[in-house]
């Protein structure tokens, strides 16, 4: 088993985090998060997102909040961007690279997005070509890839299908998400297996929720089947608006202390990752999900 010297991790706090908060963070708590996290060697930071401030009133404020960060060639900014017009808006913000997002499941994308599947790659074909035109490198989200909200059965064929679909559309990266949090590690073997039989294996990522507290041995099966970029969230915050009964994505904390563990570089300093969980926590008024946040709280003094 060759397991990678190095990952690379997308902090998803400020979006997937933040967007999933009852109350209304302000800009300025956002863009000190961001900067705390770019202070504990995060080099890769989802900032917020372009979406309808109907659909996420959370995320309305993202302009305001990147035309507040400081210009930084060693970290990337990235937005979501459903279509055009939050494309747009990305590159108004100057934001160093998007991600656009679909998923396995059908029912979900039409909750989320309000379209199917093929109807949200079609509303892609115009943001690939702009972002190819432009230099902007995009990813890709494949929301439901280990199991849907609704009840509708995902398999592993459909995730790699899909995966495919986004990868040969120009992404760099296909990030393959646990929506809700359901996967085990077999399944998540057996999907990440089923993807890298159609994609590189070099750009499939993982996103993991940690509803039923499987999120830790997940992201331990993805890296032992070789997968080197995950996604996850300062002091396990997050969730989907659109996916009822999803909780936190895997906290970094806890990711960099199992990394640090097994002598995996992430470039993230578990201290100061640890006080900015505090930090954000402590404005939200709850302590971090995060069980190394916790057991950490009493030596930092
Ligand atoms: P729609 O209503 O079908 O869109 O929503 P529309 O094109 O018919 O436009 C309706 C209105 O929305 C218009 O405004 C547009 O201007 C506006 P009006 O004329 O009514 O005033 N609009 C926009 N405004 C701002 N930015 C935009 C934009 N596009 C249209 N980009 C739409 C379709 C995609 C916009 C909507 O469904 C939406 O915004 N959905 C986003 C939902 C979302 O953000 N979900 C959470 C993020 S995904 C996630 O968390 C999963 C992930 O973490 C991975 C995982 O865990 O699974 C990534
Ligand atoms: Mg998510």
């Amino acid at each position: 088993m060759m397991l990678p010297s190095r990952v690379r991790i997308f902090e998803v706090g400020a979006r997937d985090g933040l967007q999933n908060e009852q109350q209304m963070v302000p800009v300025d708590v956002k863009v000190e998060l961001i900067e705390r996290l770019m202070d504990a060697g995060v080099s890769a930071i989802e900032t917020g997102s372009f979406v309808s401030p109907k659909w996420v009133p959370q995320m309305a404020d993202t302009a305001e909040v990147m035309a507040k960060l400081p210009a930084r060639n060693d970290v990337i900014y990235s937005v979501l961007t459903p279509n055009m017009q939050g494309y747009e808006g990305a590159v108004a913000a100057k934001a160093d690279e998007i991600e656009i997002f679909t998923a396995a499941s059908e029912l979900f994308n039409k909750r989320n997005i309000n379209c199917t599947i093929a109807e949200s790659l079609e509303r892609f074909a115009p943001v690939m070509a702009a972002a190819k035109a432009a230099g902007i490198p995009v990813r890709a989200s494949v929301s439901c890839a280990l199991g849907s909200p609704f009840g509708d059965e995902i398999r592993p064929e459909t995730v790699a299908e899909v995966a495919k679909k986004v990868y040969d559309m120009g992404c760099y990266e296909v990030s393959l998400a646990d929506t809700i949090g359901v996967g085990t590690p077999g399944r998540t073997r057996e999907v990440i297996e089923a993807v890298a039989g159609v994609i590189p294996l070099d750009v499939i990522g993982v996103h993991f929720h940690d509803t039923y507290g499987q999120a830790l041995a997940n992201y331990l099966a993805a890296l032992q089947s070789g997968v080197a970029r995950f996604d996850s969230s300062v002091a396990g915050l997050g969730g989907c608006p659109y996916a009822p009964g999803a909780t936190g994505n895997v906290a970094t904390e806890d990711v960099v202390y199992m990394l640090d563990g097994m002598g995996i570089e992430s470039g993230i300093d578990l201290t100061s990752l640890v006080k900015t969980a505090w930090f954000i926590s402590d404005h939200l008024g709850r302590p971090p999900a995060s069980r190394v946040a916790r057991a950490l709280k009493t030596k930092l003094g």
